[in-house]
């Protein structure tokens, strides 16, 4: 298993089309696997394949770390995942491992339900509130080339786009 680089914003691959999964084999496996080291290493609750260059309809998820009473939620690996229903509305605190640094108050779906394929290629689906509707959203956003600030009202956007270049001018 291997570690990989997080891509971050403004790469190109976080805004490009990503494609189906249709071979369910080692290599994905791997993959799979790799994502979700790469997502521990990096304590974060949910990795999309295109945030390490990997431009496939592909995520996975835990939330377990930041779950009250234990963990009520093991790893969930999401491929071809598409959202079939959602309920009400949430403004929650958000960020994203591709865009360090920042965050911001996003709305959301309070509810969703989700169908998608397993690792092995088996249909399943699953529904959620709380953080766990939040990070289905933000990861299937991810798979179509959306990060959570283009979710943001104009005027935030404006605010990230400034604090961002301010970052950039820092390190250069
Ligand atoms: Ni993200």
């Amino acid at each position: 298993m291997a570690i990989h680089e997080i891509r971050k914003y403004p790469d190109p691959v976080l805004k490009a089309k990503t494609g189906r999964v249709d071979r369910f084999d080692e290599s994905l496996e791997r993959l799979i696997k790799d994502m979700i080291e790469t997502m521990y290493a990096a304590a974060g609750v949910g990795l999309a394949a295109n945030q390490i260059g990997v431009p496939l309809q592909l995520a996975v998820i835990d939330i377990s770390s930041r779950e009250e009473g234990g963990p009520k939620h093991p790893v969930i690996v999401l491929i071809n995942p598409e959202i079939l229903e959602q309920k009400g509305s949430v403004v929650a605190d958000e960020g994203c491992l591709s865009i360090p640094d920042f965050s911001e108050s996003v709305k959301r779906s309070a509810w969703v339900k989700v169908r998608a394929l397993d690792r092995a290629g088996k249909p399943f689906e699953i529904e959620g509130e709380g953080l766990l509707a939040k990070a289905l959203q933000h990861e299937i956003d991810h798979l179509n080339g959306l990060l959570f600030v283009d979710r943001l009202s104009p005027l935030k956007k404006n605010i990230f786009r400034r604090r961002w270049k301010k970052a950039m001018a820092e390190t250069a």
